[in-house]
C-alpha cells in the first residue's frame, strides 16, 4: 500500500513544500540526484564514463504550465548540450526530456509547443553528436508523446521513444516501432495509473515486460532495456541470443545510485550499460517515485531524518 501512497504523495503541492524545505531530506536526495547544477552534473557523467558506461542526462522538472518556464526548461537542455560537447563527452551521452517540462501541459497549444522545444533540443544534440530520447509520463501523454518522437525521427533518427508495461496499450506501440528501427526503451512504468489502461500486479508487469522484450528484440529497434531486476536482464539476455542480436546491438539503462554494484559488473562483462543521471532543483517528483518503487527507501530516508 505504501507504493501507491507515496504516488500520490509525489503530486501533492504541500507535501512538496514541507518536503522540499526539509534540510535534511536534501541530504537523502543527493543518493539519486547528481547535484543541483550542471558542473555537479558533469562530473558524474564524466566519472561514469572513464569507467566504460555512457550516460543520459535528465534536466529534472515536470508539469511547467507557463511557456516561460518551459523555455526556461529547454534554455538548460540547450546549454547542458553545448557543456557536454565542450567536455567532449556529447558523444558517449543521451539528453533525456521530459516533454511536459517544456510545454506539453499547457492547456491547448501544448503539443505543438512542446514538439517545437523538442525539435530545437534534438537540432542542439544532433550537432553535439549527442541522442535524445523522451521520457514517458503518465498515461494521459502517451499518444503526444510518441507522435512527437515519430515527427522528429523523419529529421533526427537518434530520437528515442519510452515504452511503460504496466500500460496495456504497449504492446500495440511495440508493433506499431517495430519497424521503424527506432531507439526504444522499455521500462516496468513508474505512475499511478487506474487499472482500466494498466496492469496493477507485480507479477503482471513483469510478464508484460518480458513479453516487450521479446518484441522489441525481434524487431528493428535499438532496444534500451531498463531495469534494476537482475530477472529482466536474463530474460533481455536470453531474448537477444534467440534474435541474434550482439552485445553492441542493444544496451541496459539503470539509474544513477541504484544498483551502482551490478551497473560495474556488467559494464565489466562487455555489456553495454547507460546511466541516467538526473540534476537540477526540482527533485521533488523523481524523488518520490524512487521512494515509491522501493519501501526499504523509505526506511532509509526516515533513518537519516532521524539521525539529523
Ligand atoms: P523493480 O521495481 O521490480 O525492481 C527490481 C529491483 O531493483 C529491486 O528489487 C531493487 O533491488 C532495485 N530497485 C528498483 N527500484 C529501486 C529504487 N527506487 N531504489 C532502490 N532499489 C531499487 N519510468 C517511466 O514511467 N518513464 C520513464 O521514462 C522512465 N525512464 C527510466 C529510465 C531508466 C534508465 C530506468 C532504469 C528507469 C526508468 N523509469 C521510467 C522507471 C521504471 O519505470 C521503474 O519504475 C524503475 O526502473 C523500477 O523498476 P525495475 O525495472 O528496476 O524493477
Amino acid at each position: 500500500m505504501l507504493g501507491p501512497t507515496l504516488l500520490r504523495a509525489s503530486r501533492n503541492e504541500r507535501l512538496r513544500g514541507v518536503i522540499e524545505r526539509n534540510r535534511l531530506t536534501r541530504r537523502v536526495v543527493t543518493r539519486f540526484v547528481a547535484g543541483e547544477d550542471r558542473d555537479a552534473v558533469l562530473a558524474v557523467v564524466h566519472r561514469l564514463q572513464s569507467r566504460d558506461m555512457t550516460t543520459s542526462v535528465d534536466f529534472l522538472g515536470e508539469d511547467v504550465s507557463d511557456l516561460a518556464g518551459a523555455r526556461r526548461v529547454r534554455d538548460q537542455y540547450l546549454s547542458l548540450l553545448d557543456r557536454l560537447r565542450e567536455a567532449g563527452d556529447a558523444g558517449r551521452s543521451e539528453v533525456s526530456v521530459k516533454l511536459s517540462a517544456v510545454g506539453q501541459s499547457i492547456p491547448k497549444d501544448g503539443h505543438e509547443i512542446a514538439l517545437g522545444h523538442a525539435h530545437q533540443i534534438a537540432a542542439a544534440a544532433a550537432a553535439a553528436g549527442c541522442r535524445m530520447t523522451l521520457d514517458m509520463e503518465d498515461h494521459t501523454t502517451v499518444d503526444s508523446t510518441l507522435a512527437i518522437g515519430d515527427e522528429l525521427r523523419h529529421e533526427f533518427p537518434l530520437t528515442g521513444n519510452v515504452l511503460q508495461a504496466n500500460l496495456r496499450r504497449t504492446a500495440g506501440d511495440l508493433a506499431h516501432l517495430a519497424g521503424t528501427g527506432a531507439r526504444v526503451r522499455l521500462v516496468k512504468g513508474a505512475y499511478r495509473e487506474p487499472e482500466s489502461v494498466a496492469y496493477q500486479r507485480k507479477h503482471e508487469v513483469d510478464a508484460a515486460y518480458r513479453q516487450g522484450l521479446q518484441q522489441l528484440m525481434a524487431s528493428t529497434c535499438y532496444p534500451m532495456v531498463a531495469t534494476h531486476d537482475p530477472a529482466m536482464i536474463r530474460a533481455a539476455r536470453d531474448a537477444a541470443q534467440r534474435y541474434g542480436k550482439g552485445l553492441d546491438e542493444w544496451e541496459i539503462q539503470m539509474l544513477y545510485g541504484i544498483s551502482a554494484g551490478l551497473q560495474a559488473q556488467l559494464a565489466g562483462s562487455g555489456h553495454a550499460i547507460r546511466v541516467y543521471i538526473p540534476y537540477g532543483t526540482d527533485w521533488y517528483g523523481y524523488f518520490m517515485r524512487r521512494l515509491a518503487e522501493r519501501p526499504a527507501n523509505v526506511a532509509f530516508f526516515l533513518r537519516a531524518l532521524a539521525r539529523g
